[in-house]
């Protein structure tokens, strides 16, 4: 491996301009990401307090080992839907290490609206399903939930990816050998009584827990009988009377306990051996990250010096440096754990795109997890290149992509546009896990390139029905309503909000958190390399 070599002058204005303007974003991110992670509104954080019981995050800090990290998905998610009215989707999602295994833990919220599923809350724990069924991980559900939101009725009950879905992925990752364990913490009900009853194990707390498929106001109406939601379905009914659920808690504290001993008794857990090594700092500054992305997106800058502050050494045994140039790719370690790095620097051509399809391979054949840098604005175009098939090239890099059994990861640490997206490992192509830099913007395009495509759509169209094309200055208006929205439905938070990543990371955090999702994808073992056919 060879030290990679930096330009880097960190005395330059422009990376001194850089480093402030990107650590403004960053605060403006922490800062809301802070204010999302508080749940509810006080007055409901002050009462689900009162009645002693956690929040859904303190649970989670009480689950995991002590001075061990927790992984977070997806804190965003809903930002700016359904009214702002919930932080997170109200469900907290994430790995976390309990006896030294690492979990997929799902934590109902019920300071937001009791808990209850939004279509965005459906999304989340599903996705998070998806991580444990790809990773092999154990699931602990955290259950405090008054099941659907019946407002959003329409996104949460009758489609394939709505609530029911939940229950069809506890029964196939049980079917995978995946253990599942439910602690009721608080209201489960309808449909969310599955949750609990689909688990391996459940514990459920002394009067405050309730698992019941109708509460006590449907029994009413429907056989008269009237009861209490402790007498229907409490914590007492279902370890003496229905066995509903394996063991009684006193609190939210003492269940936790529990979880923690089912998980160790969980049997043995092989790991995939990649033959990590003993990790190695970056020979160069993170925090220099910072001043090395340029303010505006669209300036070009050398990828090799975002490696070169995430790699273990500094160091990249590159593939074919000087071949397919706007493509960088190489071998690293990120803390000691081998990795393919495929990097954009600059639109991908057809050399790049068959070298991409070519190291993709490589990795796939060898078994070294893949990391992907996007930043790209997708083919280039042209009739030269068509003639020369830079779309069955590009065709080659998508089809490694989306056969490579390896885990992947995908990081936007800028643009994040057109096809490019995909040969680079977009969300529809099952990357393990996908996060966004806070500077960074995804869409269909630019805005710049939207609002010029439509330009000219609309002026062609006006040519041809025989008026007036548009001046510069009706130019720029029409352009403007689509930079706007291009601007808005670009950004990160808008993206994460609608679960098209699994978070947003900071620059100076992104090196831990690779590895922490390296570590958690060992848990499944790496098959063999398959693929279909390439057109050549
Ligand atoms: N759909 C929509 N909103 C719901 C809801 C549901 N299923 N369950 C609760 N909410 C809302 C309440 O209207 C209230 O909203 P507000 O703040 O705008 O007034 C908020 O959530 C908190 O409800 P509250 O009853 O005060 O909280 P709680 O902690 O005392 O009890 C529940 C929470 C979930 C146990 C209780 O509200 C309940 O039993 N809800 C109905 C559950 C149900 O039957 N679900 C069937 C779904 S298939």
């Amino acid at each position: 491996m060879f030290r990679i070599p930096s330009q880097v002058k960190t005395s330059n204005p422009d990376f001194k301009n850089n480093k402030e303007h990107h650590k403004q974003v960053e605060k403006e991110y922490l800062e809301l990401s802070e204010q999302i992670k508080q749940g509810g509104p006080k007055k409901y954080v002050d009462r689900h307090k009162a009645r002693g019981k956690l929040t859904a995050r303190e649970r989670i800090d009480k689950l995991i080992d002590p001075d061990t990290p927790f992984m977070e998905f997806s804190t965003l998610a809903a930002y700016n839907m359904f009214n702002n009215e919930a932080p997170s989707a109200g469900v907290v999602t994430g790995v976390g290490v309990v006896h030294g295994r690492e979990v997929l833990i799902i934590s109902n919220d019920a300071t937001v609206k009791g808990g209850t599923y939004y279509p965005s809350t459906i999304k989340k724990h599903v996705r998070a399903q998806q991580i444990a069924l790809e990773n092999n991980l154990p699931c602990v559900y955290l259950v405090d939930s008054g099941g659907i939101f019946l407002r959003e009725q329409d996104g949460t009950f009758a489609d394939e990816a709505h609530f029911g879905r939940i229950f069809y992925n506890q029964a196939r990752l049980s079917r995978y050998g995946i253990p599942q364990i439910s602690s009721v913490m608080g209201s489960c009900t309808a449909g969310g009584a599955y949750v609990p009853a689909m688990s391996d194990e459940t514990v459920i707390v002394k009067n405050q827990g309730t698992i019941f498929i109708g509460g006590p106001p449907l029994v009413k109406a429907a056989t008269g009988v009237e009861c209490t939601a402790e007498e229907l379905g409490g914590g007492d009914v279902h370890t003496r009377i229905s066995g509903v659920s394996d063991h009684l808690a006193d609190d939210d504290e003492h269940a936790l306990r529990i979880v923690r001993n089912i998980v160790q008794n969980l049997g043995p857990r092989p790991k995939f051996d990649i033959m990590r090594e003993a990790p190695v700092d970056p020979q160069y500054d993170p925090d220099e990250l910072y001043g090395i992305i340029p303010k505006d997106i669209r300036t070009p800058y050398d990828v090799r010096e975002i490696i070169a502050r995430l790699v273990d050494g500094s160091q990249m045994h590159e593939f074919k440096p000087r071949y397919g140039v706007e493509l960088v790719t190489g071998f690293v370690r990120i803390m000691g754990y081998p990795v393919g790095i495929v990097a954009n620097n600059g639109v991908l051509f057809s050399e790049s795109a068959k070298k991409g399809a070519h190291f993709v391979s490589l990795c796939a054949k060898r078994k070294i997890p893949l990391l992907f840098l996007q930043n790209i604005t997708g083919f280039i175009v042209g009739v030269d290149y068509e003639h020369g098939a830079i779309a069955s090239d590009g065709a080659k890099m998508v089809h490694a992509v989306a056969n490579a059994d390896v885990p992947r990861f995908t990081l936007i640490v800028g643009s994040s546009h057109g096809a490019g997206n995909y040969a680079m490992c977009g969300r529809g192509y099952f990357p393990r896990l996908l996060w966004m830099w806070p500077n960074a913007r995804i869409s269909v395009m630019g805005g710049h390139q939207a609002a010029d495509v439509l330009t000219q759509v609309k002026q062609s169209q006006l040519k041809t029905m025989g008026q007036e094309v548009m001046t510069p200055e009706e130019v720029e208006e029409f352009r403007r309503p689509v930079l706007d929205k291009y601007e808005h439905e670009g950004h990160p938070f808008y993206a994460s909000a609608r679960l098209w990543d699994d978070g947003i990371i900071c620059l100076k955090d992104t090196r831990n958190i690779l590895a922490l999702g390296i570590e958690m994808s060992l848990n499944k073992s790496i098959p063999d390399m398959e693929v279909g056919i390439f057109r050549m």
